[in-house]
């Protein structure tokens, strides 16, 4: 299964960036998915789409619009690769997720927030999610030492503290000393 997994990882664009929930990762990020059974998914913050393609392959129904600022031409080998590997249940959109509601015009099952880290953009992509009336939103870097107050300052300001489990990690990815996830269940 990890070695399915490493095969499929290693045709992703090169040069994986801090922050990546890379093959390390996807185990958990892959207990999250499966509780969802999401039929319909975004994801804001596609890097080189290491968690699209844990999404993608936890989720054999799932289908996922990834939203990225990065030009289509820097990570034209992944999405071609996910287009192509995951026919019809993948589609990229280079797009700042201020646009989100442009972008996805139905309910959605399933938000995952990995985009803009400041307080002001974690709040703003939730906002913005709310109104695809998700059934689950997941947030990566719940216990980053820089942006871990952030998500949980927003999940606190929606009023969402008891409808959420933070599952904190060290070295899941071998370059960041620890983080973790936020999983708030709004069924
Ligand atoms: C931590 S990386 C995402 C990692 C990815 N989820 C993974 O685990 O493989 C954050 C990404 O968010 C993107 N990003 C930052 N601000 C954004 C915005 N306003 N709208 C959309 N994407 C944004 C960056 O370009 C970067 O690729």
């Amino acid at each position: 299964m990890m070695d399915t997994y490493r095969e499929l990882f290693s045709k992703l664009i090169s040069n994986p960036t801090v922050g990546e929930l890379g093959v390390d990762a996807s185990e958990s990020l892959s207990k999250y998915a499966v509780k969802t059974n999401a039929k319909m998914m975004v994801e804001i913050g596609f890097n080189r789409g290491s968690s699209a393609l844990t999404f993608l392959l936890s989720l054999p129904e799932v289908v996922l619009h990834s939203i990225d600022i990065r030009p289509y031409e820097d990570v034209k080998g992944s999405v071609d690769f996910l287009t192509e590997q995951f026919p019809g249940r993948f589609f990229y959109h280079h797009s700042s997720s201020e646009f989100l509601l442009d972008i996805v015009k139905e309910p959605v099952d399933f938000v995952f927030i990995d985009g803009d880290h400041s307080y002001a953009g974690i709040l703003r992509d939730t906002e913005l999610s709310v109104q695809l009336n998700p059934k689950y939103i997941l947030y990566d870097d719940a216990c980053h030492p820089q942006h871990g107050h952030g998500v949980l300052s927003v999940i606190e300001r929606m009023g969402w503290t008891s409808k959420t489990t933070v599952d904190c990690y060290t070295n899941i990815h071998g370059r960041i000393a620890s983080s973790g996830f936020a999983f708030v269940e709004l069924v």
